[in-house]
Formats: C-alpha cells, structure tokens, sequence
C-alpha cells in the first residue's frame, strides 16, 4: 500500500490543489467538525483514491485494535513493557481501567484531588512565585499550558526552568523574592541530570538567603525515594505510574504548575477536553475521526508527497510553545528508524516539526514557505474568538492573515500576474527579471483547525488530538511511539565528559575533534 501512496503522488503531480476545488462541495468533503473544532483539510491533493488508500493504510495496520488495546491498559509500549494510559489521567467520569488485574482510577483521582488541595493552598497563601523544575516533558507541556491560558491565570506567578545553563535559574530567580518563592521539582525519575543540578542550586539560593527551605519543595515524581533522599517528605511528592510518558504526563502531577496558575476548576476544564477528545477518537469512524484524519493528512505528506518537514502555525499568540511541545511529543515519539519488531523501518521515520506562531512568522521564515524550492505542508491553528473584548479589531486581522496564507500558498502567483505588478516600473528584460522574482509557484498545501476560543477545555481537546495523531502515525508506520532510546547515548558521552572539561581526566581516548573543542575550552574557561 505504500507504493500506492507513491503512485498516487506521481499521478496528481500536475495537478493545482485550487482546481480541484471546480468540485464545489471539495471544502466540505474534505473537512469534519467534531468537538466545536473544524478540521479543513481541502487545501491538500487528498483526493477520493488518496483517500482511499491512507484508510485501508489505517485498516491495515490495525488502527482501531491498537487504539482499543491501549485504552485497554495493554503493554503496548512492547520496548519497555508497559502499559500506555495518559488517558486513565483525563478519565475524569470514566469507569475502572485496569493494570495488572487493578483498577488505577481511585489512585488517579486522589492525587488529583490531593493536587487540588495544595494548589488551592498555595493560591489563597503568600506565595507570589511558583517555580518548575524540569525538563523534557516535564516542562514543555506546563510552560506551553500556562502560557495557552494566560487569561485564566488568578495565582501566582509561575516560571520554568529547564536549561542545565546556569543562565536559566539565574534569570529567574533573580526576579524571586526567597520569602515567598517555592519550587516544583518535576521529574518522572528524579535522576535527570539537568533537574537535579537546577534544584540543588534552588536548594542552595535559599540557604544562602537564610530562609528555611521547609515547605518550599514539591516533587512531581514516580521515584519518591528519589524525592525523599532530596529531603522532600512523601507527603509533598504527587506520584505517577511508569503508564504515564513523559511527554504524555501533562495531564497529571506535571501539570501542578498549571493548576496552581489558573486553579482546581479550570484544571479540570483541561482534563475534561482531552477525555473528550479521547472519546470521539474512540468512538468516531476511521473518516470523520480527527486524530486519524491529521495523521492520515501527516502520513500522506511524509510519505505520499515525501515532503521532510511539516510547519505548526498558530494564529493564536498563547500557543506560542507549541510548537517546541509538539516537537518532542512528535520527534520523540516517532523519529525512530528501527520497527516494534526490530527490523528496520521500511519507510521514512516521522517528520521534522518545527513552527512559529502567526503572524511573526510570516515577517521571519514564511518567504522559503512560499518561494523555497522545499515543499513544508502548513498546520495552521485559529481561535473563532479571541478573549480582548476590546481589541477585535486585532483578532480580526489575525483570522485574515491566518485565511489569507493557506490561501496563497495554494494560489500563489503566475508570471503574467507577476509582470502585471512590475508593469510600469521596469521594462523589456528587467521587467522579465523583476516579475520572476515575483513568482510564487503556489500548490503548496495546508490545514487549518478553527476552535472556538482557546479556554481550558479546547486546549485539552487539542493537546489530546495531537497526542492521538501522534499514535495513529506511529502505528501505520510500525513506530513504538512510546519509547526514546535514541536521547540515551548523548547523555552517557556526557556523563563521561563531565570530568574532561572539569580538568580531572583527559580527552586522549577522544577524537581529534573532541580533543580540539576540549583543549580550546580548557585555556580560555579561567
Ligand atoms: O530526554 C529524555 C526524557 O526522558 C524525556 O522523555 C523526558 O520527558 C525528559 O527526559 C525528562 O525526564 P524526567 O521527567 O524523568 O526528568
């Protein structure tokens, strides 16, 4: 079936994404609404046999069965043996979902309700500052949140820091007042190097500002020896289970610093939008299901056109951390060249992701979206409402250029329209050269998902849609999405290095670009 995907892209190579549109019920046919979200995938070369194939694609590899197994609570991340069930997180009025004979569902909602306790706590007490300590998934996802839902922030004010670059705790703490100031130490196995380091140094500002650093910490962690060897009391430790990924864990303990920001209420608006979503994937058809038509929208381009990247634009300046989010949740999920079984993958791994939000990115990188000679599929995102009762007028301008993008690059520019710009100004062969440069060759596809507005509960259907997308794909290309064995060697060579550059071994069993980069840094760091 793959080799129909192919041939499919070679039939339709000629062909204008805006003639298909002669169809006058195209926008319709190739678009569904779920959820108050439309999906609008019309501006793509899918057509009724591309259609075709990606489903039997889907059918194939046993999409739906996948799906229920790992609702189910099945080992499906076969790698590490374990279950894969973020979703028992969102679960809010679900029944029992079951690992190994038991039901973890009590276990899930206590915690949550012991979160929602100290965030309440903290909300109505003296903190003014909530710092996160984390990395990876356990800090993409509550940054990205937090940001997603600045007008629903009523605590205090949280930060994040991530970088093992001193530079990262230093800029943040330096706006803290130690009095006041509490930090969140989250990490799934509390051994992350860049984490420990960032709350050791946490640990230490506080004893140098003389404040007692007792009921200070929290720990965000399924390693609550870990926790309690760092000197947190298992009382302020929020536990997760090995079922929750890293960068599917935003839904849980990780998530405190977002709960803390906008509250227990609205915390759980969240999770009800990602057990929404989680529903309809369960339950819609193969074509109407949102997640599975994004993937399948992903696996065409990827595979089908053999397209290497794919651009996530929100129209929505809050979602600005999506993209680095989706960059982990998709790049770390499925950019795997070796199948679940072992062998190699006989297709491409997934796609590069990268993003900006609009408009910024238009005055940045959208000149190669429009003009390079790479093809990047466009992933727009727009809320109908924005929340500045008083400045429409901007959101309107927004909706027009996130509108009139997706419209240009499927339209484009011919050379006859190009020299009817220059007309005037130039003439003779100048005037040749002049419209060329005004050229846009057009039939470059996009998607847009349109959403109400961007409150807690739609952020939750859409974090959840991706998550879901990410599986689909991942199961048609044979990917185990939930493992990451690829981020391990760079940091044992790390660990190994760390000595070389602190001066107390040497480099001689390094390469000689190794020794180079060590040597120059060894004379100039005094
Ligand atoms: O970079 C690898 C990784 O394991 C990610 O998958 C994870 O989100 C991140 O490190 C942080 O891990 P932890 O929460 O255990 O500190």
């Amino acid at each position: 079936m793959w080799i129909d995907l192919k041939n499919h892209a070679t039939r339709i190579a000629d062909r204008r994404i805006e003639d298909l549109f002669a169809n006058d019920s195209r926008a319709q046919t190739y678009s569904t609404t779920a959820l108050g979200m439309l999906f609008d995938y019309s501006k793509t070369q899918i057509d009724a046999e591309v259609m075709d194939t990606l489903i039997a694609l889907a059918k194939a590899s046993e999409v739906e069965a996948r799906r229920d197994a790992m609702f189910r609570g099945d080992k499906i991340n076969e790698t590490e043996g374990r279950a894969v069930l973020h979703t028992a997180l969102r679960n809010l009025d679900g029944g029992a979902i079951e690992v190994e004979g038991a039901d973890v569902m009590p276990e899930v909602l206590g915690t949550l309700d012991r979160m929602e306790a100290l965030a309440e706590e903290i909300r109505a007490g003296d903190i003014t500052d909530v710092v996160n300590i984390g990395i990876g998934g356990s800090d993409l996802g509550p940054v990205m949140g937090v940001l997603a839902l600045a007008p629903y922030h009523d605590g205090p004010r949280c930060h994040f820091v991530s970088n093992v670059d001193g530079a990262d705790i230093a800029d943040t703490l330096r706006g803290c007042d130690p009095e006041k100031t509490m930090f969140i130490v989250a990490s799934k196995t509390f051994t992350t190097i860049e984490t420990m380091t960032n709350a050791r140094t946490a640990k230490a500002w506080l004893a140098d500002k003389g404040v007692s650093e007792e009921g200070r910490f929290v720990a965000l962690s399924s390693n609550v020896d870990g926790a309690g060897a760092f000197g947190i009391p298992a009382e302020r430790v929020f536990g997760f289970e090995d079922w929750v990924g890293g960068r599917y864990s935003m839904w849980g303990p990780i998530g405190l610093s977002m709960m803390i920001a906008i509250g227990g209420a609205a915390f759980r608006a969240f999770l009800r939008g990602g057990q929404a979503m989680d529903r309809h994937f369960q339950a819609a058809e193969l074509h109407e299901n949102l997640p599975v038509l994004l993937a399948l929208v992903g696996i065409w381009h990827n595979q089908g056109m053999g397209y290497a990247s794919r651009a996530v634009l929100p129209y929505d300046n809050r979602l600005m951390r999506l993209p680095a989010y989706l960059q982990q949740l998709e790049m770390e999920s499925n950019g795997k060249g070796v199948a679940m079984d072992g062998s190699d993958l006989a297709v491409q791994s997934g796609p590069i992701v990268w993003g900006e939000p609009g408009t910024n990115g238009q005055h940045a990188f959208y000149q190669l979206i429009h003009q390079g000679t790479a093809v990047v599929p466009c992933e727009f995102l727009v809320a109908a409402q924005g929340h500045e009762e008083d400045l429409k007028h901007h959101h309107q301008l927004l909706v027009a250029n996130c509108f009139a993008q997706s419209e240009a690059l499927m339209r484009g520019r011919t050379l006859d329209e190009a020299r009817a710009k220059v007309a005037g100004k130039f003439e003779g062969d100048e005037l040749e050269r002049q419209a060329r440069h005004r050229v846009f060759p057009g039939n470059r596809p996009s998607t847009t998902l349109i959403y109400d507005q961007l409150d807690p509960e739609t952020l939750g259907k859409i974090i959840a849609l991706y998550e879901h997308r990410v599986f689909v794909e991942g199961v048609i290309l044979g990917i185990n999405s939930y493992d990451q064995w690829g981020v391990e060697l760079g940091k044992e060579l790390a660990t190994a290095l760390g000595p070389v550059v602190s001066g107390d071994a040497s480099a001689a069993d390094k390469d000689g670009s190794t020794q180079q980069l060590v040597s120059f840094f060894l004379r100039h760091n005094a």
